[in-house]
C-alpha cells in the first residue's frame, strides 16, 4: 500500500470525465483502492476519487456516515468503495451545507446537494450496490460522483461569497450566530 499524491484545483486530471472501469474485480483495482483509502485516511478526509490521485477511473471511495447504521458492504474501517457508480437524483429539493475538499485544501464552501438520491454501482468484490439515501450520506456521495465527472465543489455553489478559508469559517459563522455545534460540523467538512 501507499500514500499516493494528490491532485489539486487546476489539474487537468480533475477536469476530466473519468473512464468506466472495464473490469471492477481486477486486481489493479482492488490495489487502486487500497491506495486511495490509505491516502483518504492518512489526509483525514471523508472520501476520495480516484481522479483525485491522478488516476482517471471511475472509482471512488468514502465513509458513509455511521448513523444510518453499519454498512454491510463497507470494509472493517467503514470504507465503502464503489467502481462505475451512477446516481439518479430523486428530488428536485436541495440543501445547503459545508463542503471541503482535498483537491481544495484550506477552504470550505457552502454547497447545495440534492437532498435524496439513489446511487448504485458496484463493490471491487464484485458486489452490486443500489441504494437509496438521504441527507449527509447523499451529500458526501455526490461530492464523490462529481470527481468523477470533473467537478469540484466550488462549480456547484451559488454563491461564492460562502467560498472561504477553513481558518474564517468559525469567525464567519459566530458573526451570524451560529452555535458551537453547528461550527464544529462545519469545520469538519470535508
Ligand atoms: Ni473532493
Amino acid at each position: 500500500m501507499a500514500i499516493l499524491k494528490i491532485a489539486r484545483m487546476g489539474n487537468p486530471v480533475l477536469l476530466r470525465r473519468a473512464e468506466d472501469v472495464p473490469d471492477p474485480t481486477a486486481h489493479e483495482i482492488a490495489a487502486l483502492v487500497a491506495d486511495m483509502i490509505e491516502t483518504m485516511d492518512d489526509s483525514r478526509g471523508r472520501g476520495l476519487a480516484a481522479p483525485q490521485v491522478h488516476v482517471s477511473k471511475r472509482v471512488m471511495v468514502f465513509r458513509p456516515p455511521t448513523d444510518d447504521g453499519d454498512d454491510p458492504e463497507a470494509d472493517e474501517d467503514g470504507v465503502l468503495a464503489l467502481v462505475n457508480p451512477e446516481v439518479e437524483y430523486l428530488s428536485n429539493e436541495v440543501v445547503d451545507g459545508w463542503e471541503g475538499c482535498l483537491s481544495v485544501p484550506g477552504m470550505r464552501g457552502m454547497v447545495p446537494r440534492f437532498t435524496r438520491i439513489r446511487y448504485r454501482g458496484v463493490t471491487p468484490a464484485g458486489r452490486p450496490i443500489d441504494r437509496t439515501v438521504e441527507g449527509f450520506h447523499a451529500r458526501v456521495f455526490q461530492h464523490e460522483f462529481d470527481h468523477l465527472d470533473g467537478i469540484l465543489y466550488p462549480q456547484r455553489m451559488t454563491d461564492l461569497s460562502l467560498l472561504m478559508f477553513d481558518t474564517e469559517v468559525a469567525k464567519f459563522m459566530e458573526e451570524y450566530g451560529a452555535d458551537e455545534d453547528e461550527i464544529a460540523e462545519a469545520e469538519a467538512a470535508d
